[in-house]
């Protein structure tokens, strides 16, 4: 019983994060990348952003360690450690925020620009050592 149980749950579960990706990816389709989106001061406005809103859920090169994440589920991703996000979807969630999820809309907060700015970080983010992220933030 317990097992089936944990199944359809599973199932569940699965079947709602297939539901969000797929309405995350239609509604983020027609959006318009900024052309300037691997610009210097673009990347540099999102790092100071992103230092002051996002680490304490994503963590970043060098900050492996803090408070506020542990205790979240879903578990915010490691924004460093994976591939970039496409844009216009990392736009989308960044501006929408993730139902159910500790992910906030900061479309209530920051212009759309800021938003960019913050996307045009996040493309560069894997790719940073602790050094690139301290420079930049500094
Ligand atoms: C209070 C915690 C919290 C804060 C602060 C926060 N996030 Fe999130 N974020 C989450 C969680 C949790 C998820 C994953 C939700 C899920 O998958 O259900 C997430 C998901 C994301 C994703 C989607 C990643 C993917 O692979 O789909 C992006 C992009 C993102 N956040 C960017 C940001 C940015 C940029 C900031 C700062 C402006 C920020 N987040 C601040 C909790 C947070």
């Amino acid at each position: 019983m317990a097992a089936w149980r944990a199944t359809l749950q599973r199932a569940a579960q699965l079947a709602a994060a297939f539901l969000r990706d797929r309405s995350i990816e239609v509604r983020a389709h027609s959006l318009v990348v900024p052309q300037d989106l691997s610009g210097s001061a673009r990347v540099a406005a999102g790092a100071a952003r992103y230092a002051r809103e996002c680490t304490a859920c994503h963590l970043a090169p060098g900050v492996t360690r803090a408070q506020l994440r542990r205790g979240l589920y879903p578990h915010p991703p490691n924004l460093a450690e994976q591939r970039p996000p496409d844009p216009r979807r990392a736009f989308w969630v960044i501006k929408h925020g993730i139902k159910m999820s500790a992910m906030p809309a900061w479309g209530t907060t920051l212009e759309d620009a800021a938003i960019w700015d913050l996307v045009a970080f996040l493309e560069q983010l894997p790719a940073m050592t602790a050094e690139d992220y301290q420079r930049i933030t500094r």
